[in-house]
């Protein structure tokens, strides 16, 4: 990619390769399996409104969001495959059914919210059974009820019982007595409960990325990946867990920012607020213009890494609001002002070694790329340019 003069940091994101990581996640499913691309937190920093309608072009079939203002955005932004709201609300419930987004009901309190509401047309309802994860929904063995009672409301519909799992991107989810073998098997039970009643289930889902990868059992009959979308693993150990005939996974931003100065540094002279890093030997130093206000993590001081002309160097001294530095002594006298370098992408550090060197999560990482400062830029789509 270009290397070229930059005002100030950037994500750039790669139309092409979002579309080769929902070909590769498809390519995993049996025919007929849909696919719900996670989206929330907008498209996991990478821009909802871009992503959205260019995921729903390439033929993704539903999207998932965590709030009701994710949900109105995507409408705005054109798209019109179905939205799964994954958390349960009790407010704005008859203009989320008008925009035609599923609700999850996690208990029957969720129900009599919408039932209150009593929205002008039926809420299509995702019911959502907590098999082990402990965050939302019913106990399995309570779905069947559950059921029954948006079955019989006059303002829901059942579209779906859906479960989330714990530990997909875990070995835990290879051995046959992990917690997610258990949350298959209740998420199974609660399901075979409800349709013994005689209740029509339309569709199930369970999988994240992880379980989209590597767990067929967990298919069922829609999958919700976020990460993997765009291009990531939780961490290095997750993605040493993927099957190995699965073609690698492109990282679909790319942070660029650009060097600001460059100086020569005496050995043992000092760098960034607290002296934390003293130079080992007399080197060269770019300040970059990128810091903790632009999402890159604060605590990526002296451990993170960046690419400048091709060679990885390292993040040393404390980051800065707007700031870092990068030992280039490497790269005999080459770096100049206005050169990038690049802190994540294909091309640079991934979002998992970053996430790992900063105890965090990949997540984590790629959720503050929508950080107001960055300037972000799409390529690869001609609808989409700019
Ligand atoms: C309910 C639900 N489904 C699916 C996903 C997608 O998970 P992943 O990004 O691991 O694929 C998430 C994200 O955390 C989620 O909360």
């Amino acid at each position: 990619m270009d290397a070229g003069v930059m005002d100030g940091p950037t994500v750039t994101i790669d139309l092409a390769a979002l579309r080769h990581n929902l070909a590769v996640l498809r390519a995993r499913l049996q025919p007929g399996v849909r696919l719900l691309a996670a989206v929330k937190a907008d498209a996991y920093g990478h821009g909802a409104a871009i992503t959205a309608p260019a995921l729903e072009r390439s033929g993704a079939d539903a999207f998932g969001v965590a709030t009701p203002a994710e949900a109105f955005a995507l409408r705005t932004a054109g798209v019109s495959a179905p939205i799964l709201l994954f958390g349960p609300i009790d407010r704005h419930i008859a203009a989320l059914v008008e925009a035609d987004v599923a609700l999850t009901v996690p208990d029957a309190r969720a129900l009599a919210a919408i039932e209150a509401a009593a929205p002008a047309t039926r809420a299509r309802v995702h019911l959502k059974v907590d098999t082990g994860m402990g965050r939302l929904g019913i106990e399995a063995e309570t779905a069947a009820p559950l059921a029954r009672a948006v079955e019989r409301s006059k303002h829901a519909t059942l579209d779906a019982i859906w479960t989330h799992l714990a530990c997909a991107d875990e070995a835990d989810a290879d051995a046959d007595d992990g917690l997610t073998a258990r949350q298959l098997t209740r998420f199974e039970a609660a399901l075979a409960s409800v349709r013994a009643q005689g209740i029509d289930v339309p569709c199930a889902h369970a999988a994240n990325s992880a379980a989209t990868l590597r767990l067929p059992r967990a298919h069922f009959d829609l999958v919700r990946p976020g990460l993997a979308v765009y291009g990531h693993h939780a961490t290095p150990g997750a993605a040493a867990l993927v099957p190995s005939d699965l073609p690698a996974l492109r990282p679909v931003a790319t942070l660029r920012a650009p060097v600001t100065f460059v100086k020569r540094v005496a050995r043992g002279d000092s760098v960034s607020y607290g002296a934390t890093w003293r130079a080992p030997r007399d080197t060269v130093v770019a300040t970059v213009r990128l810091g903790y206000a632009d999402g890159y993590p604060r605590a990526a001081g002296n451990r993170g890494e960046a690419v400048v002309h091709g060679l990885r160097v390292p993040v040393v001294g404390r980051v800065c609001m707007d700031q870092l530095m990068l030992d280039v002594g490497e790269l005999q006298g080459s770096v100049r002002p206005g050169d990038a370098a690049t802190l994540l992408g294909p091309d640079g550090p991934s979002a998992a070694a970053l996430a790992e060197a900063v105890g965090t999560v990949s997540y984590e990482v790629l959720t503050h790329l929508n950080a107001p400062r960055l300037a972000r830029a799409y390529a690869d789509d001609a609808d989409a340019a700019g």
